[in-house]
């Protein structure tokens, strides 16, 4: 059909009237954002949680094998099964978890797209959902569009701790779900056993469904373990558990992700997963599972390897007006500039990125209003080579 034929039955003028949005507040993410003002000032980029270094050779290569080697069509829907399998092996062997592959385990488009599948698995109209701010910000637009209801609770002290008072209190017959993010984006913090205590004495007997979103399970920092929802039966059987192997892999574009979680769950959040992406793409699968089987020393080194940078980039900031608190777990570093300016975070990180050529993200986008945050810190990603966390460092210390 030529374009004049369209343009005649249309009319000249006509505009389709702008859809009736279900997230009218929610603009572009502020990773978006900062990534694209970084890149037009020529900036630093330490914002969006990415490395600046490739994932190891040797998945690259088997990754390129299975693309060149005819596995171009589709997988099954649930994810390949020697993937699946070595998801199964790798959870077992950290945290002592027998699932079942066939039917506890979904490879999915990323932590992303496992998040939304699991919060709408469970999330009905009208249900509340808790989440803990500052908050990833993916959560609370998906609980709003199953109709649910975010109630946000705010991590407290300088080590963004839980309240769990106020988690206690927030609970009534609408809860049906909690989100835990830990090792946390943005503050680095991670949960303790006393944490997983209370948490199992708050849910026991109520129907709350827990969301695990684990994507940093190894980036957990001086010896602590890192506490799965895994790791405890009773936790696990009404837990969806998410990672993801972008960050472990140093691949954050491959977008392939994971969701453990019991049948009766998996048979939900799978009902959604086929509609939504149905699976994915099947020789980066195939690659992460010889890469699994063949290197499981890599995750298990990630820590040493992440805390190292940690230490480096706190170390070179030491001399700085920073107020520092290192990371106990992610590749995130806050940095509390209340030494400095008292400029609000997002004035001051757009500035910063535009005049000094360093980018990072304010943590008030963390939270569901921003006026709620009382923390005067910036996020800044420190899975870089160490000759870009060097030039950083030098340039904030001159601050
Ligand atoms: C806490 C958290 N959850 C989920 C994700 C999304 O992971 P993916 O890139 O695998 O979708 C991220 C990515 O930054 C994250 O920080």
């Amino acid at each position: 059909m030529s374009s004049t034929l369209v343009n005649a039955a249309v009319g000249p003028s006509a505009v389709a009237p702008s859809p009736v949005s279900k997230l009218p507040d929610v603009g572009t993410t502020i990773f978006t954002t900062m990534s694209a003002l970084a890149q037009t000032h020529g900036a630093i980029n330490l914002s969006q949680g990415f490395p600046d270094f490739d994932g190891p050779p040797e998945l690259l290569e088997r990754v390129n094998y299975y693309l060149t080697h005819g596995f171009n069509q589709y997988p099954p829907m649930m994810g390949v099964a020697p993937l699946r399998q070595a998801i199964a092996q790798k959870v077992e062997d950290l945290y002592a978890l027998k699932c079942d592959p066939d039917s506890e385990i979904t490879v999915t488009a990323g932590a992303t797209e496992a998040l939304f599948c699991a919060i709408a698995s469970v999330v009905h109209a009208g249900d509340e959902v808790i989440v803990f701010d500052p908050a990833y910000d993916s959560y609370d637009p998906v609980i709003r569009l199953q109709g649910g209801v975010a109630v946000h609770i705010p991590l407290t002290g300088p080590a963004f701790g839980v309240d769990w008072q106020r988690v206690k209190d927030a609970i009534n017959e609408r809860t049906r779900l909690i989100i835990i993010n830990t090792p946390h984006n943005p503050t680095g913090s991670v949960w303790s056993e006393d944490d997983i205590h209370q948490l199992r004495e708050l849910v026991s007997d109520t129907n709350i469904y827990l969301i695990g979103d684990e994507v940093y399970e190894h980036m957990v920092f001086d010896q602590q373990g890192h506490t799965s929802l895994c790791r405890y039966d009773d936790l696990y059987a009404r837990s969806f558990v998410i990672s993801s192997f972008g960050k472990t892999y140093h691949v954050t574009g491959w977008k392939v992700g994971y969701c453990v979680a019991p049948e009766q769950l998996t048979t939900e959040f799978r009902r959604l997963h086929q509609y939504v992406t149905f699976t994915v793409n099947t020789p980066v699968q195939h690659g992460l599972a010889d890469f699994l089987q063949a290197r499981p020393e890599h995750h298990l080194q990630l820590p040493d390897f992440y805390q190292a940078k940690r230490d480096l980039f706190c170390e070179l900031l030491a001399p700085s007006q920073f107020k520092i608190r290192p990371a106990a777990g992610t590749y995130f570093q806050l940095l509390d500039y209340s030494q400095i300016t008292d400029e609000p975070d997002h004035v001051l990180a757009e500035r910063w990125t535009k005049e000094l050529g360093i980018a990072s993200i304010p943590i008030s986008v963390f939270y569901q209003d921003a006026e709620h945050c009382a923390h005067k810190a910036l996020r800044f990603c420190f899975a870089k080579d160490d000759a870009t966390l060097r030039q950083a460092a030098e340039i904030l210390c001159k601050l």
